[in-house]
């Protein structure tokens, strides 16, 4: 059986984005894009709520010329080469091959997903990722706590949700971000 798997990047209090809606503080470095890189790397399916892919569809036409670095080439056809669900109930058609769109996040959908994936999945961004962790959906969570505060914004994980956690590794980078690979603890 497949995982689903979670992956985001955040500030250390806990924040994807800023409240003015900024990331770009957490744009990942050389030795972060690599590992992130090889994460992704196994990842069959990605789950993406309509506003990540809106961010990640332009891995689908970033230039891979030699003129770019090895990370942004790499992740370029990783991206390129999975399958994507887009969960919206706005989004009228994918820009992106291999990709189609769900209306509604259903459990029991992505509970067969699981069971019938050679591949693992992974889920983002947070409001989807807070859906499959409420419903118990979520195996395993990764981390990247990067060396900012930034006072409020999109959190990282969800309002309203106890969930018991087993840290699998941990590793920290050059730059400060420090990941954090956790397992859901079941019952
Ligand atoms: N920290 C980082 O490194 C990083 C990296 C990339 C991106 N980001 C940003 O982080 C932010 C994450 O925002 P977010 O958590 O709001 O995004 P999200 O989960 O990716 O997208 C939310 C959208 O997904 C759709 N959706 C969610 N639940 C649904 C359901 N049950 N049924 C159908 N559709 C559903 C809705 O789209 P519709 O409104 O179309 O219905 C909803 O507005 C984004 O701005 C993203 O660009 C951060």
């Amino acid at each position: 059986m497949a995982k689903l798997i979670y992956s985001a990047i955040a500030s250390l209090d806990g924040y994807v984005e800023d409240k003015q809606g900024r990331f770009d503080w957490a744009a990942p470095d050389e030795e972060v894009h690599a590992f992130v890189n090889d994460l992704e790397r196994p990842i069959g399916t990605h789950l993406y709520g309509r506003r990540m892919y809106e961010t990640m569809v332009s891995w689908e036409t970033v230039s891979t010329g030699r003129d770019q670095p090895a990370v942004t080439r790499d992740f370029a056809q990783i991206w390129q080469a999975a399958d994507k669900v887009v969960y919206s109930r706005t989004l009228r058609a994918p820009s992106s091959a291999r990709t189609r769109i769900e209306r509604d996040f259903d459990p029991a959908g992505i509970s067969g997903l699981k069971d019938s994936s050679a591949r693992d999945v992974s889920v983002g961004g947070a409001e989807l990722a807070g859906e499959a962790i409420a419903a118990g959906l979520v195996d395993e969570c990764h981390l990247f706590l990067h060396p900012i505060v930034v006072g409020g914004g999109k959190r990282a994980l969800p309002d309203g949700v106890r969930a018991r956690l087993e840290l699998l590794a941990e590793r920290r980078f050059r730059s400060g971000v420090v990941h954090l690979h956790y397992g859901l603890v079941r019952g």
